[in-house]
């Protein structure tokens, strides 16, 4: 039976023109291994898509990439100083939707050398508007070895909840997986696809084994995967998983690897954001649609 609580935040919903799936059905969850919290598998990536002046006509659009993300259900929010102006503007959509309670924010420290990390981090705490950051991660191993005292310090002092790790390609794999090894790690952040699987035969076995949670990012390879299938009819299996659009099945099949905690994909459109929400709901393809799903998607 629909609660009246349901009902409001379905109404809510519908104000906002978005779909009040959230509000009427429960987001698929996976659970951090360190803490046992469980997040939403769907989170948002803010590389590029929110690099933009917040004075010019570009910021107004993201104010409703936002509400479509915790209207969809998510929580967790991936940037990093690397993006430009993207921290900035996150901790400003946060404030203007008034959010900042409800997400799990997630950064990066991406410079050499101990004091310079220490002074972007702060910086990052300022542009995202928090004063304790859910996860810092090193950003591409990025002079590792002198951050992650640093983020085991904080994380012990309480600034920080989780600390890791992140790659985006896979010649810097080896590393990565020595670095995993070694050290006590609670997130690391890699690129997975169908297009892009080369983590399947180390890092996701090795992070499953070490207990550390999965961020995806790249789900899309930027936007290359759409390309691939532009034009084409969504074949009847995405029915079976309940499926509206090809990206909602290539978040679908990433998702149904069971290492995977959230995976991140970026948009700076309010209906694409939609759209990718949705694939936070409902049915995940078996191994044997995943196939299919890879097949098609080619
Ligand atoms: N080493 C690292 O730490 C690292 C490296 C890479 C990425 N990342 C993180 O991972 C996030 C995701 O990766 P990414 O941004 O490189 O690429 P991505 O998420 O694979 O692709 C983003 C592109 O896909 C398009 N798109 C998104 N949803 C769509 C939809 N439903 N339909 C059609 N097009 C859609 C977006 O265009 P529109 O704006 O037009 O929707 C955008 O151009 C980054 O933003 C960043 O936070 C981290």
């Amino acid at each position: 039976m629909t609660t009246r609580r349901e009902l409001i935040l379905a109404a809510a919903g519908t104000a906002l023109g978005v779909p009040a799936l959230a509000a009427t059905a429960a987001p698929i969850l996976r659970k951090v291994p360190y803490s046992g919290e469980a997040v939403p598998v769907i989170g948002l990536g803010t590389s590029r898509t929110f690099d933009v002046d917040p004075a010019s006509p570009a910021f107004q659009p993201l104010v409703g990439v936002m509400e479509e993300f915790f209207a969809g259900g998510g929580r967790l929010i991936d940037s990093s100083p690397m993006y430009g102006r993207a921290e900035g503007v996150t901790g400003a959509l946060l404030g203007k939707t008034r959010r900042q309670g409800a997400a799990v924010v997630a950064t990066k420290v991406w410079t050499d050398g101990r004091d310079a990390g220490i002074e972007q981090m702060n910086m990052s705490f300022a542009r995202l508007g928090v004063t304790r950051m859910d996860l810092m991660q090193v950003h591409n191993l990025k002079d590792w070895r002198t951050h992650l005292p640093v983020l085991r310090e904080w994380k012990a002092a309480g600034k920080i909840r989780y600390l890791g790790i992140t790659t985006s390609f896979a010649p810097q794999y080896a590393d990565f997986a020595a670095v995993m090894r070694a050290e006590q790690l609670d997130f690391v952040q890699l690129n997975y696809s169908i297009g892009e699987r080369e983590a399947e035969k180390v890092l996701l076995p090795l992070a499953r084994d070490r207990g550390i949670a999965v961020l995806v990012n790249r789900p899309f390879m930027r936007a290359e995967l759409f390309r691939r299938v532009a034009g084409r009819t969504l074949p009847g299996w995405a029915r079976d998983i309940g499926c509206e659009s090809w990206g909602q099945a290539m978040l679908k099949w990433i998702v149904a690897h069971p290492v995977v905690t959230c995976v991140i994909p970026a948009s700076a459109k309010a209906a694409n954001m939609r759209d990718n929400m949705r694939a936070g709901f409902g049915e995940l393809p078996d191994e044997a649609l995943r196939a299919r799903i890879a097949a098609d998607v080619g």
